[in-house]
């Protein structure tokens, strides 16, 4: 087996009114990171939180900020998120005509720059600039809710997205998000993902839950 895989639970599937005791809650329970999921109502179909959400939430935990962005334009809202407290700021290539322009931009503001695959998009979007790239998320469903089913066909992308990252010789995080459970995980896992996102299989059965629920992730 490779080395651990990390759990990046999505705080989208926790008790809004109370996040950061949610967020307190997963890191206690062995979260390696917290994603965030930020949407605008106009890149995807909902609308959920911001910069100030994520500055009120960073004093409660530790573990790194996964923050993605699924927002068009990104670019004006970046500064912001990094002040915020945001360690990787990923992006879809859909939200922007320059994506080369936009990672740099991540990095400058000394955050790690992330690339998110939407189901219908090809890996060779980031074949020309992999060196800018920080961490890859591959979306394996439709992204704007919590809950749907994962998508198979997404598997085979991973494969080709690990042997991209491994033909550079760096550790480059391949993260998969959607539709992750206990069942999909190891499949993610086979396919070359070394980072899982997971909201509804880890707020699933409240606070007493999330630590078995995180192990149960890990396989
Ligand atoms: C959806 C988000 C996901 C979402 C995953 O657009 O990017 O992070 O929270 O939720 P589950 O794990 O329930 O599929
Ligand atoms: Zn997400």
């Amino acid at each position: 087996m490779a080395h651990d895989v990390i759990i990046a639970p999505s705080i989208l599937a926790a008790d809004f009114a109370r996040l950061g005791e949610e967020a307190r809650a997963v890191e206690a329970a062995g979260a390696d990171w917290l994603h965030v999921d930020v949407m605008d109502g106009h890149f995807v179909p909902n609308i959920t939180i911001g910069p100030d959400v994520v500055k009120a939430l960073r004093p409660h935990v530790k573990i790194p900020f996964d923050v993605h962005l699924m927002i068009a334009p990104a670019d004006p809202y970046l500064e912001a998120f990094r002040a915020a407290g945001a360690d990787y700021i990923s992006v879809h290539p859909e939200a922007g005509p320059h994506l080369n322009r936009t990672l740099k931009r991540i990095r400058e503001l000394g955050a790690k720059a992330g690339v998110v695959f939407n189901p219908s998009t090809d890996p060779s979007v980031i074949q020309w600039m992999m060196d800018e790239v920080d961490l890859i998320l591959v979306m394996s469903i439709n992204p704007g809710f919590g809950g749907q089913s994962f998508m198979t066909s997404q598997l085979k992308k991973i494969e080709t997205l690990r042997a991209m990252i491994d033909a550079t010789g760096r550790d480059i995080p391949l993260e998969v998000d959607g539709g992750v459970t206990p069942e999909t995980a190891p499949k993610c896992v086979a396919a070359g993902a070394s980072a899982l996102v997971a909201g509804t299989a880890v707020f699933r059965g409240g606070p007493e839950k999330y630590a078995a629920n995180i192990r149960a992730l890990r396989g």
